[in-house]
């Protein structure tokens, strides 16, 4: 046992499942099926490292200009997940909760969401976040306007208005803030991914495709943000 400092709040920008498929011949939904079973080995990989929180971004706002074709299977995948979850929640004592705005997803995609998130309210376990529908700064003017509307109502005063109270209308605010971001497939961007919630985020990227992104990359990853923080003096220093 080695005691490097783990991360609590582990945050995954997972890129690449087309490349991975082009690499192989394969059609892009496959890639995309070899990540979706890939989010299963790093949820258990995760816990059993002793992360507690796991954040995954599996749709974005901006995914909606992909081909109808490529949207309808992530859609299809994404519910099919959405379903086989509420078994694999109680088995691993694991709590989904679902970020972004779902309202703008079929009603079946949200019946399966609620119903997943109100099964495994009570798990302790992992605490998987999943991003649907998710913009960062959709996120930020989402919260903007509820502090808004409490201006209009008299509730507060617009110079009464603090981080705190942003942050608590995020759709985040029973997390705490990542403190390590992975991003697959070598692109050095994080894409409207948790733009308040990153502030003082450890960024990790790695050349892997997230569907090869197994154990062994994800030990280098929380390796790396061990070693970092036992040179710099951790987060917020
Ligand atoms: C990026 O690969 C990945 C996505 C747009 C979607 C991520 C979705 C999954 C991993 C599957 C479902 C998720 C869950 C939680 C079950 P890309 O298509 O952008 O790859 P490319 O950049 O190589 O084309």
């Amino acid at each position: 046992m080695d005691n490097i400092k783990i991360p609590k709040h582990l945050a995954i920008i997972m890129d690449g499942n087309g490349r991975w498929a082009k690499k192989r011949l394969l059609p892009r939904a496959m890639g995309h099926s070899a990540g979706a079973k890939n989010v299963e080995t790093i949820c258990e990989a995760a816990w059993n490292m002793g992360i507690k929180y796991l954040t995954v971004y599996a749709f974005s706002t901006e995914n909606w200009k992909r081909s109808e074709d490529e949207v309808s299977t992530l859609m299809k995948l994404l519910k099919q997940y959405m379903d086989g979850c509420i078994e694999k929640s109680r088995k691993n004592n694991m709590r989904v909760r679902v970020i972004g705005d779902i309202s703008k997803l079929s009603p079946e995609m949200q019946a399966s969401i609620r119903r997943l998130e109100d099964y495994s309210k009570d798990f302790d376990g992992l605490q998987f976040t999943v991003a649907l529908n998710y913009g960062g700064r959709d996120e930020i003017i989402r919260s903007v306007k509820k502090m808004a509307e409490k201006v209009k109502a008299g509730e507060i005063e617009a110079d009464e208005i603090t981080e705190e109270m942003l942050s608590e209308g995020l759709d985040t605010w029973e997390l705490p803030d990542p403190d390590l971001l992975v991003r697959t497939s070598g692109e050095l961007r994080i894409s409207n991914f948790m733009l308040w919630q990153l502030a003082y985020t450890e960024f990790y990227f790695t050349d892997v495709y997230w569907p090869d992104f197994d154990e062994e990359e994800l030990r280098k990853a929380v390796d790396y943000y061990g070693n970092r923080d036992r040179r710099y003096g951790g987060r917020n220093s």
